[in-house]
């Protein structure tokens, strides 16, 4: 579970969610990068500052009809389905690869009602070698999936209701489809949330007009990439201007210009998604461009760029 020093000696790269402190504010967002294992002959993974697997439930499920995923412009439609093998299989046959990956390990967890969160969260602390978990209460794939996060009374519910059950810490993953995510980042933050992830997918859809049939199995999806960037960096900016806990910025970041604007927003790191299916080695990379961007930048602190966007007029 080490994480690797920042490689320039002169720049500090670490950012802290809450109690949990990475190496450098690149992670992998939740079911672009497989369960790591898929990308250890691409990516060198301690190099990232954390992964975030596949979001894993109590049961196995298999996920929604095809077609699950669409290219659209600037952007993919997908409808999953939460399709994993389920937490015990996760810990039998993932977490002991993940906890030996060098990186830090947040794994995204989704379930039907606040009992099976706290199960969850409770199976995975007991399993060790966890850093933290994403309570995913934003996948618009699934029964239920957004309905812990877009109301905000049942979201700092169900992230309370983690809290006490387990000591990790949480991430909570927030959808964009409501009217005032704020509000619900408020309610997550009050619930005990260490940090909240800040966009899982806009709600979607894609149509073949010829066929008179949508494209998606399940008709409906979440849209990624950097078609919604515009959207991912607003909520952050709101979110931010509205929480005292820290941001994870995900939603089209694909370049290291994009990276500087989530943080320069409010956000404390950010996460890649998308662009990991056209480019898997994209968030080493985006690494490896840190220090010539802060340079840029003139700070020598990561931190020290977080929430300095000047909006006056
Ligand atoms: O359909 C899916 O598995 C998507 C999950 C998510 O967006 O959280």
């Amino acid at each position: 579970m080490t994480n690797l020093p920042a490689q320039n000696s002169d720049l500090d790269l670490r950012v802290r969610l809450g109690r949990l402190e990475l190496a450098n504010p690149i992670l992998v967002a939740s079911g672009t990068f497989g369960y790591a294992r898929e990308m250890e002959h691409l990516v060198d993974l301690r190099s990232l500052g954390a992964v975030i697997p596949k979001t894993v439930t109590a049961e196995p499920r298999c996920g929604n009809p095809p077609w699950r995923t669409v290219e659209t412009a600037s952007g993919l439609l997908n409808s999953i389905g939460l399709d994993n093998d389920g937490i015990e299989a996760f810990v039998a046959h993932h977490l002991p690869y993940l906890r030996e990956t060098g990186t830090r390990v947040i794994v995204s967890i989704a379930g039907r009602n606040p009992e099976e969160y706290v199960q969850l969260a409770a199976r995975l602390e007991s399993a060790g070698g966890v850093d933290g978990l994403e309570l995913n209460v934003s996948c618009p794939n699934v029964a239920g999936g957004i309905d812990f996060g877009t109301d905000p009374d049942q979201c700092g519910k169900l992230v309370a209701a983690v809290r006490r059950a387990c000591s990790l810490p949480l991430l909570a993953k927030l959808t964009p489809n409501v009217t005032r995510i704020a509000v619900v980042a408020q309610a997550a933050a009050q619930g005990g949330a260490d940090a909240v992830s800040v966009i899982n997918t806009l709600l979607g859809m894609a149509v073949d007009w010829r066929r008179r049939r949508p494209v998606l199995g399940n008709v409906l999806g979440g849209l990624s990439g950097p078609a919604i960037k515009p959207v991912a960096l607003r909520c952050v900016y709101q979110v931010a201007q509205a929480v005292a806990v820290p941001v994870v910025g995900i939603g089209g970041i694909a370049t290291i210009d994009d990276v500087l604007e989530f943080l320069v927003a409010g956000a404390s790191a950010v996460q890649i998604g998308t662009a990991n299916y056209y480019d898997p080695t994209v968030s080493q990379r985006l690494v490896a461009a840190l220090p010539a961007a802060l340079a840029e930048a003139g700070v020598r602190r990561v931190v020290d760029l977080v929430g300095t966007l000047n909006t006056d007029n």
